[in-house]
């Protein structure tokens, strides 16, 4: 039953619908926080209260109206995409609730409302590696393809910008649409531009039906490369793509394979809790983000609005992924960015990490 005096954590997430998986990582890991430190904090119990948007933000928008106002939440998160995050920002500043970002990765939307804290990524953050690692591993001619909403264009913005300043050359800059994607016209179009490389961004989910066609398509036999940032090789679905994303390379903040006796403890507890699943970079911004809510409401002893925001902020700890910092001033996460290439490992297909870029600020706060 509902206690009167319980710290109540409103997770709104995509549960249904095409970008469930999100929202499945998310739920997973918000839960494996709370089992291994406790549904008490500040001597008063913690309630996470889940609601599925379905990936919708209309349905986001009054859920966290329903939250704040109702259930009187003392944060909102999760936001399993950047037009929901976008919904639900006027209701944080005027409910005065800190609204954590768990898996919403364009830029902008730590602007959106001062209230808003972020755990998961940026597109700009994720797409700088890539870009120089291809300009520096004889990719001189690259296509672009992305999905055309928020991350997208900032993924692409942010390689073309480093990739050209690198001395490489981009003659074709292709997007797909968010809902119910086909990849056979844009694949014809990269297979026609016959670059080095094709750099993609899908969101997390749509790459198991892309690599798919990438094969069909005989993409990968016509020596085009396939990079990205880690959204396509997401771990949630890497296991069943087969040998095709064999040497795909992708720079992002996690990768299961990472090699950390915080992450292998991580993935372990993570895999006993959900025996079918993998974590990915979607759980981690989860558990990394339950850890910010409950460190930020354990100093404050259980307050809320700008004391916890206050307290949110400035947090330095060791995730799974590494270390991170919730930088004080723009509220956005500060992480290492890995470069990593699909390889097997004890016959399962991980982004194995050969490289790093340390402490990465958001590139897309100083446009
Ligand atoms: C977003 C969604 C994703 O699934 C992803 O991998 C990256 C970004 C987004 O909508 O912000």
């Amino acid at each position: 039953a509902a206690q009167a005096d319980a710290l109540k954590i409103g997770l709104i997430l995509p549960m249904t619908g095409p970008f469930a998986s999100t929202g499945r990582q998310i739920e997973a890991a918000a839960r494996l926080w709370m089992a291994q430190n406790g549904a008490k904090v500040a001597g008063k119990t913690v309630e996470l209260i889940v609601k599925d948007d379905a990936g919708v933000a209309d349905t986001t928008r009054r859920l966290a109206q329903e939250l704040v106002v109702n259930d009187k939440v003392v944060a909102l998160a999760g936001f399993g995409l950047t037009p929901l995050a976008l919904a639900a920002a006027p209701v944080a500043t005027q409910g005065k609730t800190p609204l954590v970002v768990m898996a919403a990765a364009t830029s902008s939307i730590t602007e959106a409302s001062p209230y808003i804290i972020r755990t998961s990524f940026t597109l700009p953050q994720a797409a700088i590696g890539i870009a120089e690692w291809a300009a520096k591993n004889k990719i001189k001619k690259a296509v672009t393809m992305v999905t055309d909403y928020g991350p997208g264009i900032d993924a692409e913005k942010f390689f073309v910008d480093r990739f050209l300043l690198n001395g490489g050359t981009v003659p074709e800059k292709l997007r797909t649409p968010l809902r119910s994607p086909d990849f056979a016209p844009v694949l014809q179009k990269v297979r026609d531009a016959q670059p080095d490389a094709v750099f993609v961004f899908l969101p997390s989910g749509q790459g198991a039906a892309f690599m798919k066609q990438f094969a069909e398509r005989g993409l990968d036999k016509a020596g085009i490369k396939l990079i990205g940032t880690g959204d396509v090789v997401d771990d949630d679905i890497l296991a069943d793509m087969g040998d095709v994303a064999l040497g795909v390379v992708t720079s992002h903040h996690y990768s299961a394979a990472h090699k950390s006796p915080a992450n292998q403890k991580y993935v372990a507890a993570f895999q006993a809790a959900n025996p079918k699943m993998r974590p990915n970079f979607m759980s981690v911004g989860g558990y990394d983000g339950m850890r910010v809510i409950y460190k930020a409401l354990e100093a404050t002893k259980g307050a809320s609005g700008e004391a916890l925001l206050a307290a949110m902020k400035g947090q330095i700890f060791e995730s799974p992924r590494g270390q991170v910092l919730i930088d004080a001033q723009t509220r956005d996460i500060v992480q290492d960015i890995y470069i990593r290439r699909v390889e097997k490992v004890n016959g399962a297909l991980y982004n194995v990490e050969f490289d790093a870029m340390k402490g990465v600020k958001d590139p897309g706060k100083n446009r």
